[in-house]
């Protein structure tokens, strides 16, 4: 196994750890995601889902807003892999692209792993041209 094989598969089990933390009795799938910080530490997230099904929180997404709620930047952000149930290893969803591109280089692997499958992008083949905007020229400007 490659050193880069086994992070993934160590991360793997954090992230199906992740995702019996979930809360998610609405879809009844549960997701984790974890995250390799670039000092070893791993940051986990799994999803949160709510009666107004529209605010639920996706498991990539509750792992980086964890990771920078706990103090990380997002260049301490190495490499990040979901793990959801079943035989098929799921793509994120859009929302969780664009807060990805938000944080993590276009270069930045993401890998969906499941009990058979294993897939792997990279950020900026996830969601090519990805929203972008320089907020603070285009107030100075109005
Ligand atoms: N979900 C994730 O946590 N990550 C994804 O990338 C796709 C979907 C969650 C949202 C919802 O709680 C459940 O999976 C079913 O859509």
């Amino acid at each position: 196994m490659t050193k880069q094989t086994e992070q993934v598969e160590v991360l793997r089990q954090h992230a199906k750890q992740a995702s019996e933390k979930a809360y998610a009795p609405y879809s009844n799938f549960p997701v984790g995601a974890a995250i390799m910080m670039r000092n070893g530490d791993v940051i986990r997230g799994c999803n949160v889902e709510n009666v107004s099904y529209g605010l639920s929180n996706c498991a990539e997404r509750t792992a980086i807003f964890s990771a920078l709620a706990q103090g990380y930047q997002a260049s301490d952000m190495k490499t990040v892999v979901i793990y959801t149930p079943g035989e098929k290893a799921y793509a994120p969803c859009g929302a969780c692209r664009q807060v990805l591109a938000e944080f993590l280089s276009g270069d930045t692997q993401v890998s969906s792993t499941s009990e058979r499958q294993f897939r792997q992008w990279r950020v900026a083949d996830l969601l090519p041209e990805a929203f972008e905007f320089d907020s603070g020229a285009y107030r100075n400007k109005v």
